[in-house]
């Protein structure tokens, strides 16, 4: 045997015993490739966007201890270290929910010196990393980007839980995070964000924080109660509602789901407009326990009333975190194997479960433009936080949204990279996911540790990419390198296939880039605009007319990519802004 092919048994001997296999499951073979992009980008992909420049913004925090990219010029910064803050104000399960006899952030800073990054820049079609500045902490934060095309990130941990920052893509290098003198209400510490109809955004809970409030606001952010954030607290030290999944619903209201059950709410009169039942079984799906969710693609859009459906994957079973963290004798819990799927405009909705091939929490769902969903990374036992995930699960599963009931899990091919805890997958415009991250100690730690922190990027690229597929592949004809739409539009698409083209499985996908962190995809939707008809233009030249969304309720206002897929393999996207 030569060392090469030892060291391969090796490996494979070793996945063997660390991952959870993925039994081939009622469905047919498994699919996708891996492709390795870098070792390092120098920090954890804990936090990710992608903008409309094909960059994506990735950060993790700021007191990680020195990264592994350093600014230019021997620049550095200056942090405060603030040695008290909410983190060290825990108090035992049992004390009631908001009281905390243990006063916050005492004012005993210090300051220190850091010379590398914890924010970069990955641009995607060049593969290059660039350095950016962020000044305070934005560990566990969350974001949206706005309708012009700029990120607006919301809080943080330390000095950086009330701030509010921008980061205004460029194509120049010239552009850098601005932290804007704005505060937040309250300090945000795992809150979730969602965009809004007409542009803006609402930041929603947190550590502690039973509220909500609205970002950019002119003048001091105002503060309104959600009594429900209380409600669906397990205890102080557990929660089990941080990053919410929050979702727009296609009548203007908010889908907020924490913990293991659901309201629809009116932002607008803060008013609680529906109760959704609790999944069965009643385990928790929010951090810690961190399962994942996903608005399933909406469809249908000219229909009188369209539907909305949401799908809540794995997570954790009641009573994992105390198990996990018991310091003398840890026990890491068995994650949840089910998929609770609701439709949320259902007047009277009822959760439908579905068991999955492999048990998963700390997973990420990603939209795929031809619709799938891809559920990736995580762990097959114990909870988020450090130290907690065990037995990675190295291998995405395909959900087929329109299967059959009990036929909608596609098992895919296996990356070699455990990610749990601080990981991130998004979809990229040409269809692959760039997967990043993993991080599960207080400081990035290289050696010597279960589970070394990843500062690797992957791509997964779903079996719609394999060669074979290229003969049935649309490739979109346009000129302009930016196309506005507006709101019920009629739209031409040209695109163009190399091989026969089946007319009746042509459709166009619009697709809103998410704020990734935490297992939760923030803003993702997905829009299938149904072809009306298919014109053939010339020799493998044809164009589909569809019609854009109606409103800002099925679409805010933004920057999307936009795909023609036919026969469920999608184009390269184009970007398109809504206005
Ligand atoms: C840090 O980055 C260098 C390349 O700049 C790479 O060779 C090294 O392996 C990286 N370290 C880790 C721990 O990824
Ligand atoms: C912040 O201060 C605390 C307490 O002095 C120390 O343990 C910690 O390492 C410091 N963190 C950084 C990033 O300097
Ligand atoms: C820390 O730095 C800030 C400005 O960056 C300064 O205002 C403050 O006085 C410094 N604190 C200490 C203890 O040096
Ligand atoms: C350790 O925890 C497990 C599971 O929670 C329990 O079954 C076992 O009895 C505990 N062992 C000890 C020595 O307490």
């Amino acid at each position: 045997m030569t060392s090469q092919t030892s060291i391969l048994y090796f490996l494979l001997f070793q996945l063997t015993i660390i991952s959870q296999p993925c039994h081939r499951f009622l469905t047919d073979a498994a699919g996708g490739r891996w492709n390795y992009l870098r070792k390092s980008i120098g920090i954890s992909a804990m936090h990710m966007q992608l903008l409309k420049n094909d960059r994506v913004i990735i950060y993790d925090r700021t007191d990680f201890g020195k990264s592994n990219i350093s600014f230019p010029d021997g620049k550095c910064l200056i942090y405060t270290n603030c040695t008290k803050s909410m983190i060290d104000d825990f108090q035992p399960p049992g004390t009631e929910i908001g009281k905390s006899n243990v006063p916050l952030a005492n004012g005993k800073c210090h300051n220190y010196t850091d010379c590398t990054a914890h924010s970069v820049e990955y641009d995607v079609l060049t593969d290059a990393v660039r350095p950016l500045t962020v000044r305070t902490n934005i560990w566990c934060s969350s974001g949206a980007v706005m309708p012009d095309g700029s990120l607006i990130q919301t809080g943080g941990s330390f000095e950086g839980e009330r701030k509010v920052r921008i980061f205004k893509p460029c194509s120049d290098d010239k552009c850098d995070w601005v932290e804007t003198e704005s505060s937040l209400a309250v300090k945000r510490w795992y809150a979730t964000n969602h965009v809004l109809p007409k542009g803006g955004q609402i930041v929603i809970g947190g550590l502690d924080q039973f509220n909500y409030e609205f970002q950019p606001e002119r003048g001091s952010p105002i503060l309104y109660k959600l009594p429900f954030l209380a409600e669906t607290t397990t205890n102080r030290l557990e929660q089990n509602n941080l990053y919410p999944f929050v979702f727009l619903n296609v009548d203007g209201n908010l889908f907020i789901f924490a913990n293991n059950r659901a309201i629809l709410f009116d932002y607008s009169n803060h008013k609680v407009v529906r109760t959704y039942p609790v999944v069965p079984g009643g385990d928790p799906r929010c951090y810690p326990s961190t399962g994942s969710a996903v608005l399933l693609p909406l469809k249908n859009l000219q229909a009188p009333s369209v539907e909305a459906e949401v799908l809540v994957c794995g997570g954790a079973p009641k009573g994992a975190f105390a198990k996990a963290n018991n310091k003398k004798n840890a026990t890491f819990v068995a994650a949840l194997d089910t998929c609770g799927r609701i439709k949320i405009t259902d007047p009277n909705p009822k959760w439908v479960m579905e068991t999955m091939p492999q048990a998963r929490l700390m997973g990420d769902m990603t939209l795929l433009p031809n619709g799938n969903v891809l559920i990736i990374n995580g762990a097959g036992a114990g909870v988020a936080g450090w130290e907690t995930g065990r037995n990675p699960v190295l291998s995405p599963v395909l959900y087929h949204p329109e299967g059959k009931l009990g036929l909608r899990f596609e098992c895919q091919n296996p990356s070699t990279i455990p990610r749990m805890y601080h990981s991130t997958a998004i979809l990229l415009r040409d269809g692959r996911v760039l997967v990043g991250g993993s991080n599960s100690h207080d400081k990035y730690e290289f050696t010597g540790v279960l589970y070394p922190t990843e500062l690797s990027l992957e791509a997964f690229s779903p079996a719609y990419l394999d060669p074979e597929n290229s003969i049935l592949r649309p490739k979109i004809v346009t000129t302009a390198s930016q196309t506005t739409l507006k709101y019920n539009q009629k739209l031409l698409v040209r695109f163009t296939v190399a091989g026969t083209v089946a007319i009746d499985k042509v459709s166009v996908t619009m697709v809103a880039p998410s704020f990734t962190t935490h297992s939760f995809s923030m803003n993702q939707r997905l829009l299938i605009l149904v072809s009306e008809k298919v014109m053939c233009l010339g020799k493998n030249t044809y164009a589909v007319q569809v019609t854009t969304p109606g409103s800002g309720n099925l679409a805010p206002l933004g920057y999307y990519l936009l795909f023609l897929v036919h026969q469920d393999i999608p184009s390269k996207g184009i970007w398109v802004n809504l206005q």
